[in-house]
Order: C-alpha cells, then structure tokens, then sequence
C-alpha cells in the first residue's frame, strides 16, 4: 500500500493548488458578499482541464479518475467552495453518469463540450416533496409518440439556471417508488422547460442554486440516459460518486480553517505571548488535524474503489458523514481560535463556517449517509 500520490497526481495538486491561492483565495470573499455566480473562475478551471476530469481524451477530457478529482476539488474548495461545488456537481454528477450511461450518440454529443466548458451541468434530483425520500420523486414523464412530455418542478437545483445541460430524474411508469423513475438529458432552450426562483442561501453564496420548471417540456426517446425504468439506480450510483467530491469539497474547507487557525494562532498575542503557545489553541490545531487527515483518507479510499471498479457506496458515504462533520467542526473551532474578530466578515473563517455548513446537507444528509452505511453494515 502506497499513501504517496504519483508524480502525475502531484503535479495535478500543485496545478490546483496554485490555481487556488492565485485565483479563486483572492475572489471568494466578493463572489460570497455579491452572491456573484463564479463564471470566470469556471472558465480558468475549464483552461486548466478541471471540467472533464472523467471524461476519456476521446471525447476531450482529461481521460482521469475520481482520484484526480479529489485531489483537484480539495485544493479549489480550499480557495473558493461556491467554484467547488459548480466543478464537483458538473464532472461528477453529470459527465460521469454520461461517460457511464450514455449511448454514443450522446457521449459525441454532450461530452467535448461540457469537458471544454463551452456547456456545464446540472443534476435535477430533488422535488418540494422529495428530498431525502428521493425515490417519491413526482415530476412525470408522459410517453407520447417518439417523444416523452415533461410536467413537474425540481428545486435546490445546483448551477440550476446557468446550466446548458440537465439530468434530469422523472417518472415514466406507474410503478410506485424507486422502480418507473427514468433519467433524461435535457437541454436549455428546450420549449416547456425553464429556471424559477434562485435561492439566497447562508453559504456557498457564489453557487447558483435555483428551481426548475417543467411544462410540457417534450423531450425525443434519444434523451433517456441508460435504459427506461433505471433512473433511480443511475441517480444513486452517481450520488455515490457524487458523496467523494462533497467529501473532498469539506476536506478543502476544513483546511483553509486550518491553515487561518495556524497562521492567526502565530500572529495573535494574548498574556505577552502568541497564542499558538497556549495548549487550549494547541488541541484544537491538533484535532482539525487529525480529522482532517482521516477525512482524506477516507475520501482518498472511496476515490480508489470507484476507479478500480469495486463497490463504494458505503465507503462513499462514509467519507462524506465523516468529512462534512469535519468540515463544521473546523469551521466551528477555527472561528473559536479567531475569537471576536473570527465572527467579522474581515476574516475568511467567516465565510468558511457558513460555506461547511451545507456539506452536511446536500448530496444525502449526515443522516442518510448514516441510513446507507448502516444498512451495508446490517446486510
Ligand atoms: N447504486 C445502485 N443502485 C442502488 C444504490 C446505489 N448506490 N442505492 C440503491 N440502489 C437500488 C437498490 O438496489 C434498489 O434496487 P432493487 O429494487 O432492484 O433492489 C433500489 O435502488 C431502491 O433502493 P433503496 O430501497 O435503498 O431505496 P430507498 O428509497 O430506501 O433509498 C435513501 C433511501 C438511501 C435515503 C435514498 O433515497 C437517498 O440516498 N436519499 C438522498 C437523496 C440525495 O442524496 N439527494 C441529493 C440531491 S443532489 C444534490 O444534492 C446535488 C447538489 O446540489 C450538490
């Protein structure tokens, strides 16, 4: 067992990294105070090869694995986490699903482009009334001739209404529950489809987060992705994928509050004397340490299990539940080693604590990362 990466991982760490402290570290505080969607930053990422990280140099990607990945969405989310969720939902909730499950048609058709940038990605999941109970999805899909009409709304849609191309899950069947929930590819522009409400959110405020209306949106057969009636499979084998990079998304979160605890722990004096030499501040710096270590472990385990193949959903979700209460529980003490001026918007553990806080919640709650590991654990 090798814990080092390879000299190719490392040079696509400090291409990430550099891209991080040069780029997005000095726009993050503007992007959150403008709620300003990170347009440029994403067009930079798609110049450094971040937008098709999945995607086989056959159809203009990068040809790389959820290992490079992690790697590359632990450095941007150290910069900018409203970059890093619009990167992570785009390379692994929707080229993956369409590197995995799409014909070749629309490999040809949607992979070049969404690994260039030119288009980027959405994944339409959840409903008003169906959230962690994914599979009580309703917006329904109508065979219709050669065509398929959409009717429903989906909500908390991330890159929502700047997104060219949406997976989007619907029913086709009369079959209750997970079975008769079908995946379509549907493009912007499309007659009957359009964004709604975009929502003000606590962190993460860069981030484009918006509803989705569907009325009589008529879609060709050819926009099914996989195979009629498996949608709730595709969704959740690609969330398994997904759950990695909001895992590696908190391990980039948990140490930037890491690295602004040790430099302002050096810096602050308190009693004639730095406080990084009391021990309250010490053992908080080793925690976030030591949790943020296990975290990428964690992270780095499910990464190496998508790529080889071999199952991951609970070792995915566990790097998720473990990361994202690290990520909080960094914020949480970096903020404490702060003090008062943490609390300000004049330092960045500000914002940090309130861009954690959702990695907890999308992608699965803490709560159904503990549902899908203990249910493995059970079998
Ligand atoms: N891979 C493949 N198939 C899977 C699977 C997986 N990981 N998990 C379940 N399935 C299959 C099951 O084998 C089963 O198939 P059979 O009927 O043939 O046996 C079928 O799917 C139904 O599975 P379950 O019985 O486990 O379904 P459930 O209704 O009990 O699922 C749940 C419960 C785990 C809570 C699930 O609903 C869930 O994960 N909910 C959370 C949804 C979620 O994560 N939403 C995130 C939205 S996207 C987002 O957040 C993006 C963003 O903004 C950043």
């Amino acid at each position: 067992m090798d814990f080092d990466l390879t000299e190719d991982q490392e040079i696509i760490r400090r291409s990430a990294a550099e891209f991080a402290d040069e780029v997005l570290k000095p726009s993050a505080s503007r992007i959150d105070a403008n709620s300003e969607f990170p347009a440029e930053n994403i067009k930079a990422a798609a110049r450094l090869g971040f937008l098709g990280v999945l995607v086989p140099e056959e159809f203009g990607g990068s040809g790389l694995g959820h290992m490079e990945l992690a790697i590359i969405l632990e450095e941007v989310n150290r910069g900018c986490a409203s970059t890093g969720v619009t990167l992570s939902v785009h390379n692994s909730l929707v080229c993956s699903p369409i590197v995995r499950f799409g014909s070749d048609a629309q490999k040809k058709k949607y992979l070049p482009k969404l690994s260039s940038g030119e288009w980027l990605g959405a994944y339409a999941l959840s409903e008003p009334n169906a959230g962690t109970d994914a599979a009580s999805i309703s917006l329904s899909a109508r065979e219709s001739g050669s065509r398929f009409v959409l009717n429903g709304t989906k909500t908390m849609i991330s890159s929502g209404s700047k997104a060219d191309v949406v997976i989007v899950m619907a029913r086709t069947g009369d079959a209750p529950g997970a079975k008769g929930i079908t995946a379509f590819i549907v493009e912007k522009g499309t007659q009957g489809f359009k964004p709604g409400a975009k929502e003000d959110k606590l962190g993460i405020r860069g981030s484009d987060t918006s509803e989705l209306i569907f009325e009589d949106c008529a879609v060709p057969a050819s926009a099914i992705l996989g195979r009629r009636g498996e949608g709730f499979k595709i969704a959740m084998s690609t969330l398994d994928g997904g759950r990695i990079g909001i895992g590696a998304q908190s391990v980039g979160i948990a140490q930037a509050c890491l690295d602004e605890s040790v430099r302002y722990a050096k810096e602050r004096k308190q009693f004639g004397q730095p406080i990084a030499s009391f021990q309250a501040i010490q053992w908080k710096i080793a925690e976030m340490g030591t949790r943020i270590d296990a975290s990428r472990l964690l992270v780095r385990r499910a990464a190496f299990l998508r790529d080889a193949d071999r199952p991951h959903t609970r070792e995915s979700a566990m790097a998720k539940l473990f990361a994202s209460r690290t990520a909080n529980l960094c914020a949480f003490e970096a903020m404490q080693v702060h003090g008062g001026v943490g609390y300000t918007k004049e330092f960045a553990v500000e914002r940090l604590f309130r861009d954690a806080r959702i990695t907890e919640i999308y992608e699965g709650t803490t709560e159904v990362q503990n549902i899908v590991i203990s249910r493995k654990l059970l079998e």
